[in-house]
């Protein structure tokens, strides 16, 4: 039976931190959806479709990965995915109330749906999606931080 985890995030946008875990992620798992939500409470500063979009050209070269949008909540996604496993990072000790929190919250939801937290690597520990927009936003190089298309359309969105 194929193993399928879902990774969840809002991506805005994705990082070379999350394609770490995606890589990371297929180590243990035969597929992995990149799930990114619509999270409207984020305010992102991309569209769903160019997160979407972004995260697909991260990860077209790593083979067993599909990239979807979601909204609503993420274990009722998961159920119609047929998943059994979400992955989540964990850089820090500060991501881990948040974290446990959530894993614990999703299984009240639904119990047969098991967290994975894996680290991502520790070149990429100090990563957020909001860190590489300020250095964007400020002319900064976000060179090796984030997939090369992230980097070119983080550079579009402040030029205009
Ligand atoms: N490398 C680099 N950065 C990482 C990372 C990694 N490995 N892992 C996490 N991050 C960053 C993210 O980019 C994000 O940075 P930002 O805050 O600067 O944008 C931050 O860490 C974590 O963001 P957070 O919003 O906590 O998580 P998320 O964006 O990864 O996704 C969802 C949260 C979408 C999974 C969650 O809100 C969700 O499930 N929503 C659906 C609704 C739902 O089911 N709610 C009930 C949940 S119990």
């Amino acid at each position: 039976m194929k193993r399928t985890a879902i990774y969840p995030g809002t991506f805005d946008p994705i990082t070379n931190g999350h394609v770490d875990l995606v890589k990371r992620g297929l180590r243990i798992f035969d597929e992995i959806i990149v799930a990114v939500a619509k999270n409207p409470k984020k305010a992102p500063l991309f569209t769903l479709k160019e997160r979407v979009m972004m995260a697909k050209e991260a990860v077209k070269e790593l083979g067993a990965v599909k990239v979807e949008p979601f909204d609503g909540l993420l274990i009722d996604y998961s159920k119609t995915k047929g998943v059994g496993a979400i992955i989540r990072g964990l850089r820090a000790v500060s991501d881990f109330e948040y974290e446990l929190q959530m894993a614990l919250m999703n299984r009240k939801l639904d119990s047969s749906i098991e967290t994975v937290f894996m680290m991502p690597s520790e070149e990429y520990s100090y990563l957020t999606s909001s860190i590489v927009k300020e250095v964007a936003s400020l002319n900064g190089s976000t060179k090796g931080l984030v997939p090369e298309i992230v980097e070119k359309e983080l550079k579009k969105k402040f030029r205009q």
